[in-house]
């Protein structure tokens, strides 16, 4: 369903430094497979497409249903991989106008710590059913239970203690953590995010499948995507497309392209853009190595970004996610003054702009020294995005083990909280 394109890096590496990886690859493939790696305690995603049960997708329609039926809104409250899956699938599948057209809003909190979002939420909650998805596989991350706290309570104030229990969904860690405790103890309705899968890896999991669900996508073709992913994937060789991403990213690495520019030409594509980035980069990055991910939209962002990868330090590389062109076709209209002189596209489709577009980009950011690789993807659908999904964890695992870190760690991310409880008093 993948296709990696990698003709446009042959002026920055060779083709003996593609091959040159091929055991490691194979070596990276296996630690993951066998369970061989650092961070093997967290390889639950690895068998989770196949692994997941159809009583496990049904308690999540249903809790979806009763959602859809009482609320107006759902707000799901989470952060980092408890929260950037969901709200990626959802722009994909619904576009970012979701919310303009769906009755049921989906909105999300507990991604910071800014008093204006939150007034700016709970302002929009007043006069609105809502229910909330407090998501945190941890269940002490302080952005979410910060936020977590005001919902619910707002919810009490309103419905009263036993209606608003009926309107808080949890999804956390099975068995540990304070918020699995106080979903025992009050009685909410609870998903789990299996112990053994880490955060960026846990879309495929309720903590993505909820969300996705109440926003009407159907959750059931975006596993069979990435089932399918999982079986097409295991193949252990250079036909592999994860195994290709995987090789070109790390050859393009070590000879200086230390900046991995991810970029799509769909608006609605943005998220998945964000949520890539969480997985490369808090996979890779750490004992001072790992390239820096970047996403990027495009055409929007040439306008901004275009200079600088045209002609800035040559230490980038593109990844370029392409699409099948749009089922519904939308052609230029003829203007008899054509004062904006476009009549010379009369009839033709904008996808003939666009197709020229990227062709255009490419070829000028490959003449300017930034390789590109291509990932075709096919049509943008439910499976697909299933299929990407899958795609992008195992190329992570497989990079980063080929970089000689272990990718379900993020051992750099506590010292930041390390100094805010200090500053909080909490020690
Ligand atoms: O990948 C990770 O583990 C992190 O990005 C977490 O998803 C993020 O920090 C949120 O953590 P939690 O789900 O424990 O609230």
């Amino acid at each position: 369903m993948i296709k990696t394109e990698i003709s446009n890096i042959w002026g920055a590496i060779d083709f003996s430094a593609l091959m040159a990886a091929e055991e490691r690859l194979g070596q990276a493939h296996a630690m993951l497979a066998e369970g061989k790696g650092p961070g093997n305690d967290f390889l639950g995603w690895y068998h989770l497409p196949s692994g997941t049960t159809e009583a496990e997708l049904d308690a999540i329609s249903a809790a979806a249903r009763k959602i859809r039926m009482d609320s107006q809104a759902l707000v799901v409250v989470g952060i980092g991989g408890s929260y950037l899956g969901a709200r990626a699938a959802i722009e994909y599948m619904n576009g970012v106008l979701h919310n303009e057209s769906d009755p049921v809003k989906i909105y999300f909190a507990g991604n910071h710590l800014s008093t204006r979002a939150l007034h700016e939420l709970l302002d929009r909650l007043e006069h609105v059913d809502f229910s909330i998805n407090i998501v945190s596989k941890s269940g002490s991350t302080m952005e979410t239970a910060v936020a977590a706290r005001m919902l619910r309570q707002l919810l009490v104030r309103r419905y009263g203690m036993d209606k608003a229990r009926e309107r808080i969904y949890v999804t956390t860690d099975p068995e540990n953590g304070k918020l699995r405790k106080q979903t025992k103890e009050e009685g909410y309705e609870s998903f789990p995010i299996p112990s053994n899968v880490g955060g960026r890896y846990s879309v495929l999991t309720a903590c993505g499948l909820l969300p996705m669900a109440v926003a009407g996508i159907d959750i059931r073709a975006v596993m069979a995507g990435a089932r399918q992913a999982e079986a097409d994937l295991d193949v252990r060789s250079m036909e592999n497309p994860a195994w290709l991403y995987a090789a070109a990213r790390n050859a393009l690495y070590e000879h200086g392209k230390k900046i991995e520019l991810f970029c799509s030409y769909e608006p609605c594509f943005e998220y998945v853009g964000r949520w890539w980035q969480q997985l490369f980069g808090e996979s890779e990055g750490k004992d001072g190595k790992g390239i820096f991910p970047t996403c990027l939209q495009f055409t929007t962002d040439l306008h901004s970004m275009g200079q600088l990868i045209q002609q800035g330090e040559r230490t980038m590389f593109e990844t370029v996610v392409r699409f099948a062109p749009a089922s519904r076709n939308l052609n230029i209209d003829m203007d008899w003054k054509d004062l904006d002189e476009l009549n010379y596209l009369v009839n033709k489709p904008v996808t003939y702009v666009e197709e020229n577009a990227i062709e255009g980009v490419i070829q000028a950011h490959v003449d300017g020294g930034v390789p590109v690789i291509v990932l075709e993807c096919g049509e943008m659908n439910a499976r697909t995005l299933g299929y990407l999904f899958y795609f992008f964890q195992l190329s992570c695992g497989i990079s980063a083990y080929m970089l000689g870190v272990n990718p379900f760690n993020q051992p750099g991310v506590e010292a930041y909280k390390k100094n805010m409880m200090t500053n909080l008093g909490r020690g």
